[in-house]
């Protein structure tokens, strides 16, 4: 996709979701919303979704609202890519999964994938968001800007 095109979908998507979520403080309602919209937005979007924070145990991610195929159920933070956007609360843009080391592998149709920390108004980490693709080499700097752009504005206001 074309960057000019990448841009201006991620505006609309980002408009929309302001809109829509206005007023909403619920964070599974937020998230629900947050993943149904990207992924009717972008074509090759193929798992978008979002792996909480357990309050139960502080060291596990925990799945939660998603649209895609079956994503698995925990993930030890410090593991995989999601597990390091985590513990690293930086985002993971990664081209080839199949090099990232200790990847784990829901679904074996994904091969590109961002994954962005959700960190709520008070700066704690409470998720990440997780976005796959079957293609290699999906994401890029765009894509990165305006998810934790999206992040910002949806979760930390
Ligand atoms: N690929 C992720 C696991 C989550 S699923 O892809 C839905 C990871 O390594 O963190």
């Amino acid at each position: 996709m074309q960057a000019d095109q990448k841009k201006a979908l991620y505006e609309e998507a980002i408009k929309e979701l302001i809109s829509i979520t206005e007023g909403e403080t619920n964070v599974t309602a937020l998230m629900a919303t947050v993943s149904c919209i990207l992924s009717e937005k972008f074509d090759y979007y193929f798992w978008t979704g979002f792996y909480v924070v357990d309050p139960n145990k502080q060291n596990e991610l925990v799945v939660g609202p998603y649209q895609g195929t079956l994503g698995c159920l925990r993930i030890p933070i410090g593991r995989g890519v999601c597990g390091t956007a985590a513990s690293t609360r930086e985002t993971q843009l990664v081209a080839d999964v199949h090099v990232f080391p200790g990847h784990i592998a829901c679904d074996s149709r994904s091969n590109s994938e961002i994954v962005v920390p959700v960190v709520n108004a008070d700066g704690q980490l409470i998720a990440v968001l997780d976005v796959d693709s079957v293609e290699l080499n999906s994401f890029d700097e765009i894509d990165r800007v305006e998810l934790e752009t999206l992040m910002q504005r949806i979760f930390a206001q």
